[in-house]
């Protein structure tokens, strides 16, 4: 018996597969070359955008035939987008020969579902719950492991779905990551240990005792090994000054920090509730320039959020060729069922974000070419 899983979105899915794959593996299944050679697939899916769903979409819907095939084959689909329970419906009514479809918190009892199914179809969406410490992980990501810190977020950008499918912030025990990453360096094969979190600046505030995240930092570099830990990823209004001194101190974190700045323009992050202003980012990466030189910044953008004017757009554009980031990612902004942002007045027609993503992404090559960065 073998499992195939395709997974969406961003490293926290990643990661949340490679759950998964523990799963399965316990299970007796093991891992197929080609999803057309398993009997469980699986999709992890993501909600960010409507191109991430679509393609969800389209991948299921090309199963049809081979569940025709093959009758046995158990389909399930997991994630962000069956988190939310339109989205879970919908693929239920549109995709008959889909077997199991349950959320982002029901992915540690996923045995259940796959032996309930041998009953009948499955769905459900559960609430979010605490965070699962039962489930091992079957890394997949060569020299790199990546822990999750904390699930959730409580930062309701107007745009975003996350804190919709994945619930409010719960960070994990310091006690139970740092025991974590000492297996992890005990394997000897991970040169690289990645921190995941929605926003991993406010990690530890809902402890008891609290623990900062510069803590945390420290106390995974005091554990003795060869490797180097990064994290992603850091919300400006959270990034604290004894933060940007961690990084510069210690050896073992990589000079390279994921900043998404979204917008450049006052108005725009402030209708986007990101809670900093174009000038207070400006500051924080001033502050990092100058007490960890030659460290990597990246952002991520996004353009066309309702009502962007022209003016506001070139904006973000200014903000780019100001901080000359080692690499950026741009978005279209893409409207979000439930979130604030999707219910304004002024959303921008499709070709004008079309244009104004080319033209950031120009820029940004421009700048990567007149600076020699990679
Ligand atoms: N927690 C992280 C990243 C979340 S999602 C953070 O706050 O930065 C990754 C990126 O997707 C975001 O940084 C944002 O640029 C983009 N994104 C999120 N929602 C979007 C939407 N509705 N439309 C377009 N891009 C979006
Ligand atoms: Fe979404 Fe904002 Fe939370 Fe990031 S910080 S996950 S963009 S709500
Ligand atoms: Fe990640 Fe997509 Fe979910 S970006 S948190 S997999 S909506």
């Amino acid at each position: 018996m073998k499992y195939f899983i395709v997974t969406y979105g961003c490293q926290m899915n990643v990661h949340e597969s490679e759950k998964l794959a523990a799963i399965c593996e316990r299970m007796g299944y093991s891992l197929a070359e080609k999803r057309e050679d398993a009997e469980l697939i699986i999709f992890n899916t993501c909600a960010i955008r409507e191109g991430a769903e679509d393609r969800v979409f389209g991948n299921v819907g090309a199963l049809k035939k081979l569940k025709k095939k093959k009758p046995n084959i158990i389909i399930a689909v997991c994630g962000c987008m069956t988190q939310k329970e339109t989205t879970a419906n919908h693929i239920m009514r549109t995709f008959p020969f889909v077997d199991i479809v349950i959320g982002t918190f029901n992915l540690p009892n996923f045995e259940y579902y796959v032996n309930a199914v041998k009953k009948g179809r499955q769905l459900e969406i559960l609430q979010e719950g605490d965070i699962d410490e039962t489930v091992p992980y079957k890394r997949t990501s060569g020299e790199n492991a990546w822990v999750n810190i904390m699930q959730g977020c409580n930062n309701f950008c107007t745009y975003c779905i996350v804190p919709y499918v994945r619930g409010r912030e719960k960070s994990r025990s310091e006690e139970n990551i740092l025991k974590e990453i000492r297996e992890v360096v005990a394997e000897g094969k991970y040169k690289k240990i990645t921190l995941l979190g929605q926003n991993v600046n406010s990690y530890g505030k809902d402890l008891v005792p609290a623990v900062s995240f510069a803590q945390l930092l420290r106390d995974i570099c005091a554990i003795p090994g060869d490797f180097k830990l990064w994290f992603m990823t850091s919300h400006p209004k959270d990034l604290t000054d004894d933060v940007i001194d961690v990084i510069a101190s210690e050896e073992k974190i990589l000079k390279d920090i994921h900043l998404p700045a979204q917008s450049g323009n006052n108005r725009i992050l402030n209708l986007m509730n990101r809670r900093y202003t174009r000038e207070k980012y400006l500051g924080i990466i001033k502050k990092i320039r100058e007490k960890i030189p030659n460290c990597r910044i990246t952002s991520d953008f996004i353009v066309g959020f309702p009502t962007e004017t022209e003016e506001e757009f070139q904006d973000t554009m200014s903000l780019v060729d100001e901080v000359k980031y080692d690499s950026i990612f741009a978005f279209m902004y893409s409207p979000r069922e439930g979130t604030v942002a999707s219910r304004m007045d002024g959303q921008v027609p499709q070709e004008i974000k079309q244009r104004r993503v080319n033209e950031l992404l120009a820029l940004e090559k421009k700048i990567q070419k007149q600076e020699g960065k990679k």
